[in-house]
């Protein structure tokens, strides 16, 4: 049985002072989520001081993206073993901010995928098409290819040890949800492709479904077979919200 993961991704929003108020409003119904595990990634400079909030609370940490070297001279950047160092369980990669904002590439994905796991940090893998992509029918050449990439340099065992997302560009921040049957058809094609490699991999691994995520259609994605859990950004800066998710999640 695979245990949900309800993940908030914060992107750039946030205060010293809102980001420990969400902490809060948070812990303050986390007794009323029974099943899903709850995990929150914070802007970087706010994961020392929510990493102090959440001490001892049972709510996972992880960060927004890594660079895929151990240290050196690549001005900007944080380094995964930075983020082991402070806390950090989960990182996302690949989000598709991340590759139509900034040009990241599908192999630079795999590599800092690659450079995570290596740190003992465990890689939440975004794949997901663009609105044109799915409108030429492409979406499941687009998502297996984003796969490949991370297959290719680390091998299908190392899919075993992440989670992935399926985040269909035009769901994400448009308030436009994939239906429950678009996205467990999507889910499905992920985790039978994997199985053609590896079964117990497809088994286990946990593949959230991200893009405008909310109370109102949480359980009705949540309920969908191949669906492990959600990848939630605007509805998870808002406590109700988030914890409304997660209680979607209760077996
Ligand atoms: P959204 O973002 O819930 O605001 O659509 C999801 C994501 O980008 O991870």
């Amino acid at each position: 049985m695979r245990q949900p993961l309800v993940a908030g991704n914060w992107k750039m929003n946030g205060s010293l002072d809102s980001v420990t108020a969400l902490i809060e409003g948070i812990q303050a119904g986390l007794d009323t989520v029974s099943t899903a595990e709850m995990a929150v990634c914070p802007p970087f400079v706010y994961i020392p001081r929510v990493a102090g909030l959440l001490e001892g609370s049972g709510i996972s940490l992880g960060a927004q993206d890594v660079n895929d070297q151990e240290s050196g001279a690549h001005t900007g950047e944080v380094a995964p073993g930075m983020l082991t160092d402070i806390g950090c369980r989960y990182v996302i990669v690949g989000h598709s901010e991340r590759r139509s904002i900034y040009g990241e590439s599908d192999e630079f994905t795999a590599r800092k995928f690659a450079a995570a796991r290596k740190a003992g940090l465990v890689p939440i893998l975004c794949v997901g098409e663009t609105l044109e992509e799915r409108e030429e029918g492409v979406t499941e050449q687009v998502v297996a290819r984003q796969l490949d990439a991370v297959i290719d340099l680390e091998g299908i065992g190392a899919i075993g040890e992440c989670v992935i997302a399926y985040e269909p560009v035009w769901a994400i921040g448009t308030g436009k949800t994939a239906t429950p049957d678009q996205a467990q058809e999507v889910h499905a094609f992920i985790r039978g492709k994997l199985a053609t490699l590896d079964t117990d991999v497809a088994d286990k691994v946990r593949i959230l479904y991200g893009g405008s995520m909310n109370p109102g259609n949480a359980a009705d994605l949540l309920a969908m077979a191949d669906i492990d859990g959600g990848l939630i950004g605007g509805a998870s800066l808002k406590p109700e919200d988030f914890l409304d998710i997660g209680r979607a999640g209760n077996a």
